[in-house]
């Protein structure tokens, strides 16, 4: 077996843990996470890596002398709910390929708990603990079951008041993530590794629609205050905005509609909005236009719309420095901007930090065809072996 073959064969290996048999769905510090944890530091040991879980489920492999300066190689280890195999994953298992590659090598591997947002609403409960940057709010969000984050924590048997001791070590100079890109633009340009320039902004909001329910069959037309069709103009206005723009992207990804009836017209609709563009100025605007079209919407139509922003992240630059010394060790691999977050933007504030991306074959991520060609793979590692024997502290 090739070592593209090998991380390949992982990622699969560990697609098959997962809360939803028949699909792949991981999210934050749920029992298959323990299998993935279970077999993970198997590979990172075998790789020559001492393993620990910190306190906020992140697995960490450390090669090499732990008080000599080191790259840290990390993705997550979470998934959406359908998931793909490599979402993350191939991140963690090239991070260990680069272990094996390089015996002996001062080197940190970190798995992250969770970056997708998917159990809490809330992304990078994992990365923000080894950036110091998890607060109690984040810690107090509830799960659908009304579970907090700290008690998820302790119910996998870690003890959040252990959080501190999960952050950065010193010791680290530098972070790389491989990623694949999830987006269309290196298959069409034909492409099979890219150096991100930058990872785009993002806001989300979560809003609530409240009209009144009432009878489907006796209520006339002109007296209803539907919350549903309330909520969907607002959703077509969002696309029309979008669609006039060239990288600014809305999706109102999530739709509960209450009650919920063949023949009751729907009283409430909890949305949620996730906005993006590598331009933080037009993410704002962008931003301030949605809430505008809420407020005429909830006039005209006499709904009650409440929102809360639920998530603000500001586009964040990748290191100068290491950027270059990628494309280098790429053969002059081309640079894009990330249409998805990572945790490398967690990171960035901390320590520099640079993300390879790989080709994603029919541009498909976040749905269980997604995957990687094996050439490519094979190229990353070699990218990556050049990467870190250029790299000084
Ligand atoms: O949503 C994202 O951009 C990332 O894949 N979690
Ligand atoms: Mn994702
Ligand atoms: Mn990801």
């Amino acid at each position: 077996m090739s070592r593209a073959e090998k991380v390949i064969a992982r990622c699969r290996q560990l697609a098959a843990f997962t809360e939803q048999p028949g699909r792949t769905t991981r999210t934050f510090l749920s029992p298959p996470m323990r299998d993935v944890h279970r077999l993970v530091g198997e590979w990172m040991r075998e790789a020559g890596m001492t393993v620990s879980i910190d306190a906020a489920g992140n697995i960490r492999g450390l090669g090499g002398p732990p008080d000599s300066p080191r790259l840290l190689i990390a993705s997550h280890l979470d998934t959406v709910i359908d998931a793909g195999a490599f979402d993350g994953i191939i991140g963690v298992m090239l991070g260990i390929a680069m272990a094996e590659a390089n015996p002996g090598r001062s080197l940190e591997v970190i798995g992250f708990s969770e970056e997708e947002s998917i159990r809490f609403g809330f992304p990078f409960i994992g990365s923000r603990a080894v950036a110091g940057t998890l607060d109690e709010a984040t810690l107090a969000r509830r799960d659908a079951a009304g579970v907090t984050v700290t008690e998820a924590i302790r119910n996998y048997g870690l003890d959040p008041g252990q959080i501190p001791a999960a952050r950065l070590s010193p010791h680290v100079f530098a972070y790389l993530e491989f990623h694949i890109e999830q987006g269309p633009v290196m298959e069409q340009r034909g492409i099979p590794l890219a150096v991100v320039s930058e990872i785009t902004g993002i806001t989300r909001l979560r809003v609530t629609f409240e009209g009144s329910a009432n009878h489907a069959g006796t209520t006339p037309m002109s007296g209803r205050r539907d919350a549903l069709t309330c909520a969907a103009e607002w959703a077509l206005n969002l696309e029309r905005m979008a669609s006039r723009e060239e990288h600014l992207v809305a999706t109102v990804g999530t739709f509960e509609v209450s009650p919920g009836a063949v023949n009751i017209i729907p009283g409430q609709v909890r949305a949620t909005l996730d906005l993006r563009h590598p331009d933080d100025q037009r993410r704002t605007e962008a931003v301030r236009t949605a809430l505008q079209y809420l407020e005429i919407l909830g006039e005209r139509r006499r709904i009650v719309i409440r929102h809360e922003v639920t998530m603000d992240q500001a586009s964040v630059a990748m290191d100068p420095g290491l950027r270059a010394g990628l494309a280098v060790a790429a053969g002059g691999a081309p640079e894009i901007p990330s249409g998805a977050f990572h945790d490398a933007m967690v990171l960035a504030p901390l320590v520099p930090a640079c993300m390879l991306f790989l080709r994603t074959p029919g541009g498909l991520s976040h749905h269980p065809d997604e995957t990687v060609q094996e050439a490519d793979v094979e190229l990353a590692i070699e990218t990556g072996i050049r990467f870190i024997a250029g790299l000084r502290p």
